[in-house]
């Protein structure tokens, strides 16, 4: 059975983050634990309900990408036995697949999006303009569209409340220096390249997806966060894909579509969402852990 949690309850431990999914706790020796909760976001509000199991498949999701990637980008993941860390009296069986120890770091200011394909706000930018964030694109590309080639295409890290915005590569150096942003560039595209390969062969498309960074006190450069997971990535069944149309993802395409119908202003708070939408987004999460990673969580 999946459990659920909303709110991580760790008496004991240093609580450092609340974020829109995760909770982050500092822990002795620059490492953090963070706990993907059940919460669900939609148009950056977080959900009344939270969706069983949804941190677990997230983790697990996260996890198996880490490990496969690892050859290409070091990641923020450490390996110490969560019971180590977890103040005495923690239900184990509600943390273990959700939780994880990492090294803590200094996070790079910048959402790092690969994108194959053009969709989102890329399409909408490049309706406007023509280019995205400063690449300019052939003429005549169609929403949803294969890229000649998967590009980098940055954005700020909005406060809460805040949308983020794509910015240029130039921005990106002026924010962090030109050999930091060109490794970020350089790692964001070789593990998407790679991703994507890979979930073609399973009938996936990793439309397009966002990497966090960060630095540790040498300056060496990490993949953290979460990645390759249905929040934060557009993942589209191949089989259903076509030029033209936004396809049907695997990701809260499902919740947001009910929200649209509702009309809701996407202003806090958010609507509660009836339990079928809450099923069929699990079953999402599920559907990717299971043909991504080959992982049934019961
Ligand atoms: N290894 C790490 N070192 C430092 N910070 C990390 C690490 N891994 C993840 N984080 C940060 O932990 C937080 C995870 O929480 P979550 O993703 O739920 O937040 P969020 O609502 O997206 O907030 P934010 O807008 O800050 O990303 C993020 O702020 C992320 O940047
Ligand atoms: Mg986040």
């Amino acid at each position: 059975m999946p459990t659920t949690l909303s709110q991580s309850n760790l008496p004991g431990l240093e609580l450092i983050h609340r974020g829109k999914v995760r909770d982050v706790y500092s822990l002795p020796g620059k490492r953090l634990l963070i706990v993907a909760t059940d919460r669900l976001s939609a148009f950056d509000v977080v959900l009344p309900d939270p969706i069983p199991g949804k941190g677990e498949m997230l983790t697990q999701i996260s996890n198996f990408w880490f490990g496969k990637t690892a050859h290409i980008v070091p990641n923020h993941l450490l390996h110490t036995p969560l019971e180590e860390v977890l103040p005495k009296g923690t239900d184990l069986a509600l943390y273990s697949k959700r939780a994880v120890v990492t090294k803590h770091l200094k996070p790079v200011p910048v959402e790092a999006i690969a994108r194959g394909y053009l969709i989102g706000s890329g399409w909408k930018d490049y309706q406007a303009t023509g280019s995205l964030c400063g690449i300019k694109l052939p003429v005549g590309l169609r929403q949803a569209e294969q890229l000649p080639e998967p590009i980098f295409t940055p954005s700020t890290k909005a406060a809460v409340g805040d949308h983020d915005e794509n910015v240029s590569f130039d921005a990106v150096v002026s924010a962090v220096g030109k050999d930091l942003a060109e490794q970020v560039r350089d790692a964001t595209l070789a593990i998407y390249k790679w991703a994507a390969e890979y979930a073609a062969k399973r009938g996936i498309i990793i439309a397009d997806t966002k990497f966090e960074f960060g630095t540790d006190e040498d300056g060496k450069l990490y993949v953290m966060d979460e990645m390759l997971t249905p929040d934060s990535s557009r993942f589209w069944p191949a089989d259903q894909y076509q030029v033209g149309i936004s396809p049907p993802s695997y990701d809260k395409q499902f919740v947001r579509d009910y929200l649209e119908k509702l009309g809701w202003n996407k202003q806090p708070p958010a609507p509660k969402v009836p339990a079928d939408v809450i099923a069929g987004t699990a079953a999402k999460y599920a559907e990717a852990l299971q043909r991504l990673a080959d992982i049934k969580l019961d």
